[in-house]
């Protein structure tokens, strides 16, 4: 019998020894002292061969109920250690979701107005049924100039200025694009018409001064159906440009010019009383109607197809809408002045909020 009230005692040991363990670290001691391979209630249980066989059964089932109650009870304070220790963490690390947001990078960064004006000029031509369409920087000669109609020796050649790469053991040769005009070839010779086309860029000649950098941006713009006319071009760029100014009313002149790759050509001038400089005409690129030439180059049947295209400068387009001054500053990689021409990430242009956001 003194073995069943030793075994009492040291139950009742354990289970205060668990109700005093003030952490979890405390509780695995007590755990081990008691459990463990040479714990408390382990070493009972290895005194079961030294007892006479009708002791052993009665005495194995003793030690393994207090093996139970001893389990239960670290259990249970373990889960209350484990709420406490909780609480305690929650009450330290508090977070004041009233304070108001820490600007992060979002609020820092500006967007080049070359880039914002791009966004603006997607926006409107997708808003009038245009998609985007891309070209590499780096052209064939064939579809900077040949299939435009400017064949080798043509004049016009020479105008452009174009930074040319070593010719290849073929004699062909790659070209830096002077213009986004190639992407008109290269979307006519992909897609079937109807085509409704822009095509925004940097295109590049050898040219530096005040007005000129040897790389710019255009965007280019080609419209090919079956009935397709001056009229529709004139519409489409007064249409951009009450969208783009956010004005009501734009003048626009359209002078006669000469592009080998359209027939008509001109040269579009806005009245510069949108931005307030009234009687002031200024150009802001080249358009006409699609030379049957070019036409033919890309497999169109000129008898059945007609189309406009029109050229623009971005750089100008920016410098207009938001009275930047100098041109060379945009490629000056000048932090203060992105920081004062540059636009909110957040701001995107939209139709409905006035293209420029
Ligand atoms: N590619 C011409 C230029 O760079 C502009 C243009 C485009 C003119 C399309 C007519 C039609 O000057």
């Amino acid at each position: 019998m003194t073995e069943t009230s030793d075994l009492e005692t040291l139950e009742s040991d354990i289970l205060k020894a668990i109700d005093a363990a003030g952490d979890l670290n405390a509780l695995e001691e007590v755990r081990i002292g008691a459990l463990g391979k040479k714990g408390m209630v382990s070493k009972q249980m290895q005194r079961l061969g030294s007892l006479a066989p009708d002791e052993r059964k009665a005495f194995g089932q003793s030690v393994n109920q207090v093996k139970t109650r001893v389990t239960e009870a670290l259990e249970g304070r373990k889960a209350t250690l484990e709420e406490i220790a909780l609480e305690k963490r929650l009450a330290s690390e508090t977070a004041d979701i009233t304070l108001p947001v820490r600007p992060g990078p979002q609020a820092e960064g500006r967007i080049h107005p070359v880039s914002q004006v791009m966004d603006e000029l997607a926006e409107i031509f997708a808003d009038l049924g245009f998609s985007v369409a891309e070209g590499p920087d780096i052209e064939s000669d064939d579809y900077n100039f040949t299939k435009l109609n400017i064949p080798e020796e043509h004049p016009s050649r020479q105008d452009h200025d174009t930074f040319y790469f070593k010719p290849d053991e073929d004699g062909s040769r790659l070209v830096l694009r002077t213009h986004t005009s190639p992407v008109q070839i290269r979307t006519m010779l992909k897609q079937k018409p109807p085509i409704r086309i822009i095509a925004p860029g940097r295109v590049y000649r050898c040219d530096s001064d005040q007005t000129h950098t040897p790389m710019f941006h255009q965007i280019e713009a080609l419209v090919i159906d079956q009935e397709t006319h001056m009229g529709h071009l004139k519409w489409v760029l007064i249409e951009m440009c009450k969208a783009f100014f956010e004005v009501d009313e734009v003048k626009m002149r359209f002078r006669a010019s000469h592009f080998p790759f359209t027939e008509p050509s001109a040269e579009i001038d806005i009245g510069a009383d949108a931005i307030g400089k009234p009687g002031e005409w200024l150009e802001i690129g080249g358009c006409g109607m699609v030379h049957p030439n070019v036409l033919r180059n890309c497999g169109l049947d000129p008898d059945v197809y007609q189309g406009f295209a029109f050229g623009m400068g971005i750089d100008r387009m920016a410098m207009l809408k938001y009275g930047i001054p100098d041109l060379r500053a945009f490629f000056g990689a000048d932090l203060r002045w992105l920081k004062h021409y540059g636009f909110s990430v957040l701001d995107k242009p939209t139709i409905s909020g006035g293209s420029s956001g």
